[in-house]
């Protein structure tokens, strides 16, 4: 099952505004840049429960028929959600995928900052799309957070837009990836390769 990450951002890294307000995703020009080409690709969307909060604001339910995975470790209330297919999950993200995986998923976006870097820590994410709008916009809530190791992407594309969008396209895991112990360790035993030894 693949698992892919398509989400807006301000040039400074932010998903949202402290007050969860998007307001700043609509900076510059707005023109198409794959979000339809990509929703249809996907099988089932999985969001954390704050950014199921905040479509919940939209008036419209905003995934339509997509069948729905909601995370969180309380209970929800569904009740609001009109025509569309949504479901609770919780835990350890390898035991959300597995459960979508029996279940005959192929290819799941997964969305809101938390959720994301948890997958990510899980090194479960293989395709991150993120789309660069030309503004700062200083705080906020972030995309990415700490990480328990470096984790390696591999550069796919880079669309630019002429509205100011930049759009950049990774493939997650394609290079290798060292947890902080091992990054110690080589710095550590780090030794001079190549050149002679010059002596002052
Ligand atoms: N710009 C964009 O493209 C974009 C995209 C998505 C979201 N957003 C915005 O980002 C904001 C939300 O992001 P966020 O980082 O605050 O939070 P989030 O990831 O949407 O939600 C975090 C919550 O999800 C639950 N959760 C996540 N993983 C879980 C797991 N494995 N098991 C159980 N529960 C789990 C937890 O809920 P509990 O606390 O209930 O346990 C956690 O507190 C919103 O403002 C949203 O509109 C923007």
């Amino acid at each position: 099952m693949k698992l892919s990450v398509f989400c807006g951002v301000s040039v400074d890294g932010f998903l949202a505004r402290p007050n969860n307000a998007l307001d700043f995703l609509r900076t510059g020009e707005q023109e198409p840049h794959g979000f339809e080409e990509f929703y249809g690709s996907v099988d089932v969307v999985v969001i954390g429960r704050k950014t199921f909060e905040v479509a919940l604001t939209f008036g419209k339910w905003f995934y339509g028929k997509k069948p729905v995975t909601v995370l969180s470790s309380r209970p929800l209330d569904f009740s609001s959600v009109k025509g569309g297919v949504v479901e609770q999950m919780s835990g350890k993200p390898e035991e959300i995928v597995t459960q979508l995986k029996a279940r005959g998923f192929k290819h799941a976006y997964i969305d809101g900052g938390i959720t994301i870097q948890r997958f990510l820590a899980a090194g479960l994410i293989d395709r991150l799309v993120i789309t660069r709008v030309p503004v700062l916009i200083g705080e906020g809530i972030p995309l990415f957070g700490p990480v328990p190791r470096d984790i390696g992407l591999r550069h796919v594309a880079t669309r630019s837009y002429r509205g100011g969008l930049v759009q950049s396209e990774y493939e997650v895991g394609a290079l290798r990836t060292r947890t902080r112990k091992q990054r110690t360790l080589a710095s550590r035993t780090k030794r001079p390769t190549g050149g002679k030894r010059q002596s002052n």
